[in-house]
């Protein structure tokens, strides 16, 4: 089994992320969601359970694998990579630990679009990380953040929670990992969209 696999099989019945949870309490709206990065689904399939109707997008078709299976009615699952996924806009637009995944070189022009699939008053959710990770080595696609650019691209948001993370300690696999995180609960403005995707320049 690969290690891609493994993180599947471990990661499928986990309960749902914590940042979710704590997000759907604050969510006005609970109709729509997006899973962006959705793996092997746990978190989409804690959203069914709440009654909404999810759209699970990620690019590798062994982790919807785990999802297609469900045959939900309230389910779509989408195989497209963030880079060219079309989105529509949901009422909550959740990332677990997926943003740092869309290519560096092209955050600035994709991360605006998902920003975008948020309805207005709804929420976007998820982790960045910071650039003391470990992960950030010379040749990466990996993106790295910083604290003052993420209150840059939401100045016209409400930040709900912005909380950064720094320590030592293993992936899922039991890797051994130095972890900078960004935990990331933002609501988009409820009545004009005031977006400026020129603070990305
Ligand atoms: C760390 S896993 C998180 C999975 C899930 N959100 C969870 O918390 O269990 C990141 C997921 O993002 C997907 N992914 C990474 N880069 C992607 C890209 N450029 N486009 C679409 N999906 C991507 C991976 O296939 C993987 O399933």
């Amino acid at each position: 089994m690969s290690k891609k696999q493994e993180y599947y099989r471990l990661t499928q019945r986990m309960p749902p992320s914590p940042l979710l949870v704590q997000a759907f309490l604050l969510l006005a709206s609970r109709k729509t969601a997006l899973d962006l990065g959705c793996g092997a689904g746990r978190d989409t399939k804690w959203l069914l359970a709440q009654g909404l109707e999810v759209t699970a997008v990620d690019h590798d078709a062994e982790a919807l694998a785990y999802l297609r299976n469900l045959q939900h009615p309230r389910l779509h699952v989408l195989q497209a990579a963030f880079e060219d996924v079309m989105l529509t806009s949901y009422d909550l637009v959740h990332a677990a630990w997926s943003l740092p995944f869309i290519q560096s070189e092209r955050f600035a022009d994709v991360f605006p679009r998902i920003q975008q699939a948020v309805k207005p008053g709804g929420l976007l959710t998820g982790q960045l990380f910071g650039s003391r990770d470990s992960w950030n080595v010379a040749g990466t696609a990996i993106t790295f953040v910083t604290r003052e650019a993420v209150q840059t691209w939401f100045a016209d948001w409400t930040i709900l929670t912005l909380q950064e993370e720094e320590y030592d300690g293993t992936t899922a696999l039991g890797i051994p990992k130095h972890w900078h995180v960004f935990h990331l609960i933002v609501q988009r403005s409820g009545d004009h969209d005031p977006f400026c995707p020129s603070r990305f320049s």
